[in-house]
């Protein structure tokens, strides 16, 4: 299972002060070092964390492949031509979300995400689409002819969340629900199994599969061993660990975890 290395933490922590430290970059030798397999960075459109000079600079500089969010904003995917990534992920933005809260919805009109993900192949980058785990996006993922899709994992770490950490809400798209321990372990069996089965079909619709949002040390086992997710992108748990035992650590004990 390969380990993409959410970034984005370290620059909130710079942009916290305004300052020039830490920077970003100087995470990119730990990260390579500690055996993860890519550097993921969010370039939003308030610039909140990772800003146009670290996008250029981690590109330029990571010993990794980069792969980089953004909403389908004009401005950013011009930015995103010129700096060609390795990969883009297409994902959905608000300006009050605290986080990516969902997957994107492309059930709709799809004609400006078409465009998007032609120009971004056009410039050599691969697309992901960030999706929430449904058949029907799956499905229209392919016929817009992406190379990886990402589900959307805040549903289950919501759900385990609720049912061994004793937390009654940790994301958003779950409603506050006083729900009893036997229902929570069937839904989150089943939320499970949704994943196994929806990356079987995407695999064999020969869509690459990555996931991510939400996971962590605890829970992040029973995703890892569904072999056709490829690969994991995980942010906010190994910064947040790496505060107490350093990034380096922090990275290998979350690599240790999806040995399978
Ligand atoms: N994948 C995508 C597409 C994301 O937008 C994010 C951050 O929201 C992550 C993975 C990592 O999520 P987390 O920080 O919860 O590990």
């Amino acid at each position: 299972m390969k380990l993409g290395v959410n970034i984005d933490h370290i620059a909130v922590l710079r942009e916290a002060r305004k300052i020039a430290d830490p920077n970003p970059m100087d995470a990119l030798g730990i990260v390579k070092r500690a055996g993860a397999d890519q550097i993921t960075i969010h370039l939003r459109e308030d610039r909140r964390h990772i800003q146009d000079s670290d996008a250029t600079d981690i590109i330029k500089h990571s010993p990794l492949p980069v792969n980089l969010e953004c909403a389908m904003a004009p401005e950013i995917i011009d930015i995103v031509c010129e700096l060609k990534p390795h990969r883009v992920t297409l994902v959905p933005e608000k300006r009050e979300e605290v986080t990516t809260e969902g997957g994107l919805n492309i059930l709709g009109d799809n004609s400006k995400l078409q465009e998007t993900i032609q120009r971004l192949q056009h410039h050599e980058i691969e697309v992901s689409l960030f999706i929430d785990p449904t058949i029907e996006s799956v499905e229209m993922s392919k016929k817009l002819n992406v190379e990886w899709i990402e589900f959307h994992t805040g549903k289950y770490a919501n759900i385990y969340a609720m049912l061994f950490s004793g937390l009654d809400k940790t994301h958003h798209t779950l409603p506050e629900l006083e729900l009893p321990r036997k229902e929570l372990a069937e839904m989150l069996e089943e939320e499970l199994t949704n994943l196994r089965v929806l990356s079987c079909d995407a695999m064999e619709m020969e869509l690459r599969v990555a996931a991510g949002h939400g996971l962590n040390y605890q829970n992040v086992e029973a995703i890892a061993e569904i072999e056709t997710i490829e690969e994991l992108n995980i942010g906010q748990s190994i910064i947040a660990r790496s505060v107490w035992i350093g990034l380096e650590q922090a990275i290998l004990d979350m690599k240790g975890l999806l040995i399978r």
